[in-house]
């Protein structure tokens, strides 16, 4: 019999645990994606927060830091998504992350080049297209998930997933053990993805004062709210959030006007890609101009709350699990942890 922690997952992945990191803005750096793989899970790099003609560069940084395989993690309605998708493939980078507006001719551009594709979604009847336009693996995300979030709690949303695709699930939403890793296989998963746990450890970016609010977080503080781009998003509800949900239109408009521009100016990306941007955003998400404003806060908010370290006035994104961890382990420690706790839930389930 094979071992359970052994599972299509890490064989399509060559990691030693299935368990993932996931693609965070500003977050996944390449230290923390090789940190990770290192450990035996397999990181992802996040790329939609790297302007495209540098993600090539940061592919390369993470070899520099690992020789095992890791993935990277990018919009493909982003522009600059073909450039990413070749340096992906230039480089024989293992396996590619992408969830919103999946594109077909992509999708078979990564595979032909050798790529595992690894898409994200939250709901099951994605999980069954994203499988129909070529997914290797499907990542469910469950509601308790950080960031952008669904309504199906991962306890449902896992299961069904699994019942309704051929290729492998992995679980995230609500993962920081091994007694989560091993209800995940029970789902029927083959895996676990995490990406709060991720981001309190060791080689992650977070500074120490973002890093505090995480850690006093109780399950309570981790809302969901519509106030930051219009869509969905799991966060720790502080002082930015209360600002943002009391403002009216115009003084939101005003703050993604300016949110907008610093990001122009930081990514280099033109006035026409910030609009090819939001235009494709607003097609696929079905946005309304209102929220299409909206949206062009959200990656500059989420700079100041997680790297610049400015937990008052940056966007904090995070799972519910933040209420239950304490504790700021290397990447190392934790997958070891995480692996020994599962071998040890498996013995006392089945002694
Ligand atoms: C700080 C933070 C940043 C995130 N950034 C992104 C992102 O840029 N793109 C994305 O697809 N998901 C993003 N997510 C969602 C995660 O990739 C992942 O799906 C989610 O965190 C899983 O739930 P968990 O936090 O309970 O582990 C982010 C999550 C967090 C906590």
């Amino acid at each position: 019999m094979p071992h359970p922690l052994h599972t299509r997952v890490t064989e399509l992945l060559g990691c030693d645990h299935p368990i993932l990191q996931t693609g965070m803005g500003w977050v996944a750096t390449p230290k923390l994606t090789a940190a990770a793989s290192n450990a035996g899970a397999f990181g992802f790099l996040a790329a939609a927060t790297i302007p495209p003609a540098e993600v090539e560069d940061a592919i390369l940084e993470v070899k520099k830091q690992t020789d095992r395989p890791f993935g990277v993690n990018f919009l493909m309605d982003a522009p600059g998504a073909d450039v990413i998708a070749e340096a992906i493939i230039r480089q024989g980078v293992r396996a590619a992350g992408y969830n919103r507006a999946p594109d077909a001719a992509l999708i078979r551009k990564l595979k032909q080049g050798g790529v595992v594709c690894v898409p994200t979604c939250g709901a099951v009847k994605h999980a069954v297209k994203a499988e129909q336009l070529g997914a290797d693996i499907v990542i469910v995300q469950g509601a308790e998930g950080g960031g952008h979030t669904g309504p199906i709690p991962t306890s449902l949303l896992a299961p069904a997933a699994a019942e309704a695709v051929r290729v492998p699930v992995v679980a995230a939403g609500g993962f920081r053990d091994g007694r989560g890793l091993v209800a995940a296989l029970a789902f029927g998963a083959e895996g676990i993805a995490m990406g709060t746990r991720f981001l309190m450890t060791a080689e992650s970016p977070l500074p120490e004062a973002s890093y505090e609010r995480y850690r006093r977080a109780e399950m309570t503080d981790v809302v969901v709210s519509t106030a930051l781009d219009g869509m969905p998003q799991r966060m720790i509800a502080n002082e930015l959030l209360a600002r943002l949900e009391k403002a009216g239109p115009v003084r939101k408009l005003w703050m993604a006007f300016q949110n907008a521009l610093a990001l122009r100016a930081e990514t280099g990306a033109s006035i026409g890609d910030l609009l090819r941007s939001g235009l494709a955003m607003r097609r696929n998400q079905k946005l309304t101009n209102a929220q299409l404003l909206m949206a062009a806060n959200a990656p500059i908010l989420a700079r100041i709350g997680v790297a610049d370290g400015d937990p008052v006035n940056g966007y904090l994104a995070s799972g519910t699990v933040a209420g239950l961890i304490g504790d700021r382990p290397t990447c190392e420690a934790l997958v070891r942890r995480i692996v020994e706790e599962a071998e040890q839930t498996l013995s006392r389930l089945c002694p």
